[in-house]
């Protein structure tokens, strides 16, 4: 199959390009800029960039029509509404049954206290990636939503992990919000895996909602030292309330468990990276790595 993605050039865009030119795919990246690292890395896997925006959708058609199947993973903070109707415009342009595996996450859910989150968990009508998903659907366009937990792995570039990587090597670690919370997580690299499942039988999985984990939630406060100690400190941890009021940090005062049986059972996929803890010295490695 022929694939576009977007965002290959991004953390979580950029195993899944690899995962998809690992299983045979032919792949295309969408990137604003060809000629950057990350970009050029692509093609040690196989994987072509292409230059291209998202906001631009006639150029984006023009991309699209050679493709069989589109992968979003791409995530504009200055325009995410923009960006993703440009998308869902460009496809609904070259009118074919493209599919289109889109990412968003546990945002859809808003600020909730739902103990465990399901795929028949209600989201929050209010939430913008809740508010895209519904437009994807509206519009008629085969598709699969793939909402991944608290991603970890790899270089853990764009991740809270990297977060406390960075924060674990300048200022020091510190724990913020709840002490008692709970997350779940998932390695890049079975997340990315997930991505080939559903390119497998695209149809089998259209208007569907897989929300992805592995099978046991681990507390932040336990990965916040696992990941201070994986990048060398031995001091203790600092505590801080949750200052920021943007909606987006108060996951740090609730759990976000969820129960991704239903990916599995559907998509026949298995995390094989099922402990974050033994993950991150590895990890911290690459983040390391990334940055000299
Ligand atoms: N990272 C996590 O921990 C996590 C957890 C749950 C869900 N997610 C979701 O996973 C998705 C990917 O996240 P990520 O952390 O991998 O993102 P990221 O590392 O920040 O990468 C974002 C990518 O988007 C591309 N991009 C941004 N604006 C663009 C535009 N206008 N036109 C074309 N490309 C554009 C960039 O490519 P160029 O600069 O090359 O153009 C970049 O590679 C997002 O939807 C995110 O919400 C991430």
């Amino acid at each position: 199959m022929r694939v576009l993605i977007t965002g290959a050039t991004g953390y979580v865009g950029q195993a899944v390009a690899v995962a998809l030119a690992g299983a045979g795919h032919e792949v295309h990246a969408l990137t604003r800029d060809p000629g950057s690292d990350r970009a050029r890395a692509l093609e040690d896997f196989g994987v072509r960039p292409l230059r291209g925006r998202l906001a631009d959708r006639a150029e984006l058609s023009g991309m699209l029509a050679g493709a069989d199947a589109v992968v979003h993973t791409a995530f504009d903070p200055h325009d995410p509404v923009g960006a993703d109707r440009a998308l869902f415009g460009a496809l609904a342009d070259v009118g074919g049954r493209r599919h289109l595996v889109y990412t968003t996450g546990c945002s859809v859910y808003g600020e909730h206290a739902h103990a465990v989150l399901t795929p028949r968990t209600p989201v929050d009508g209010g939430n913008l990636r809740a508010r895209l998903e519904a437009e994807l659907r509206s519009a008629g366009l085969p598709h699969t939503v793939l909402r991944p937990g608290m991603v970890h792995g790899g270089d853990a570039r764009s991740s809270i992990v990297g977060d406390w990587f960075r924060e674990a090597r300048s200022s020091g670690p510190v724990h913020r919000g709840r002490r008692d919370k709970v997350w779940s997580w998932i390695h890049v690299e079975d997340l990315a895996r997930a991505y080939t499942a559903v390119l497998r039988a695209p149809e089998e999985h259209d208007g569907r909602a897989y929300l992805l984990a592995d099978a046991r939630p681990v507390a932040p406060l336990a990965v916040v030292e696992a990941a201070a100690r994986a990048a060398g400190r031995t001091d203790a941890l600092a505590f801080a309330p949750v200052e920021d009021e943007k909606p987006v940090y108060r996951v740090f005062d609730r759990d976000e468990v969820i129960d991704s049986s239903a990916a599995r059972d559907a998509l026949g996929w298995t995390p094989q990276e099922s402990d974050v803890l033994a993950a991150l010295p590895a990890s911290f490695r690459q983040w390391s790595a990334a940055r000299t």
